[in-house]
């Protein structure tokens, strides 16, 4: 029987869907509180040992970045690699990554101070967004519509924010059409994908009251997801793409996906390919 650890700092439904999927198959997923481990430098602790892959589902970005690295350096396989979540957690190097292997993805600067900042944002132009580098949910996302907003956003990053809010990324605003579309990728193809529909504010996510529904997987979706895969390091992940007039363009990748609103409107399951996927790893096929 193959023996997985599932990383975890909380259990939420899409770890519980991720058990059932693993009983269903009878694969045996072992829970691990990423917030109980000690991780010696010299050698795997115990309660890592005997494991043929590991599944990596925590909510700490920094947690996981170094359990990841701790694996990768005991020499166990883990979905995703290091490598991979360090490429998809920053969003300052998703883009440059995407860029540099001809993804379409919007214009985007950073920048470091507070006049050159102001100079990142007008160079994405108005109204421009405005992101933590590192973040999820749709949290501290801001569009300025005009240099006034700007200052007083930068403002607010500069005084209230953490070392990381010193960092300008600024996006050029995107027309979509009052929705995105949300991939999930699985080694080597796209298995769902949804819309995320919001009529009244400019963020889709369902975590900032964006509505789930189901998108046809089209062959121009799994084209640019394969191209996004292929700029990151692969894995299972989910991509964040939005519809402009001259087609698809990708602002996000994720790496480590919540799929739990996403099963239902698609019928897909999401959680059994990304066990199926894992399996896979572990027996050394991918
Ligand atoms: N440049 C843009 N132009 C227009 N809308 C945007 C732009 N960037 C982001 N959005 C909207 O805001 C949402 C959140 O942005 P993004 O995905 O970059 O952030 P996030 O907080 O990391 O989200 P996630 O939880 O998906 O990881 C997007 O899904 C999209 O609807
Ligand atoms: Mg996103």
């Amino acid at each position: 029987m193959v023996k997985i650890g599932l990383i975890w700092s909380r259990i939420r439904n899409d770890e519980k869907m991720l058990m059932d999927a693993a009983r269903d198959r009878g694969v045996d997923l072992v829970p691990i509180d990423d917030r109980e481990l000690v991780l010696p430098v010299h050698e795997p602790p115990n309660e890592l040992l005997g494991f043929d892959a590991f599944l990596e589902r925590g909510i700490s970005y920094y947690a996981s970045h170094y359990v990841t690295m701790a694996l990768e350096q005991y020499g166990f396989p883990c979905v995703n690699p290091h490598r991979v979540l360090v490429n998809c957690g920053d969003k300052a190097l998703t883009s440059f990554l995407l860029a540099r292997h001809g993804v379409p993805t919007p214009r985007t600067y950073l920048a470091f101070e507070e006049e050159s900042s102001l100079r990142a944002v007008e160079a994405a132009r108005y109204p421009a967004v405005l992101k933590p580098v590192v973040g999820s949910w749709g949290r501290l996302i801001a569009k300025a519509p005009d240099r006034e907003t700007a200052l007083a956003l930068l403002e607010h990053k500069r005084t209230l924010g953490s070392v990381q809010h010193g960092v300008t990324y600024a996006q050029e605003y995107v027309e979509k059409p009052g929705r995105d579309i949300r991939a999930f990728w699985v080694g080597d193809r796209v298995v769902a994908a949804i819309y995320r529909t919001n009529d009244k504010h400019f963020i889709t996510n369902t975590a900032q009251g964006g509505r789930a529904s189901a998108c046809p997987v089209t062959p121009e979706i799994n084209e640019i997801c394969a191209r996004a895969a292929e700029a990151v390091g692969g894995g299972v992940l989910a991509m964040d793409l939005m519809e402009t007039a001259s087609g698809l363009t990708c602002h996000e990748v994720n790496h480590t996906m919540e799929f739990k609103n996403s099963v239902a409107p698609t019928g897909v399951d999401i959680p059994g390919h990304i066990i199926d996927y894992v399996v896979e790893v572990a027996k050394g096929r991918r």
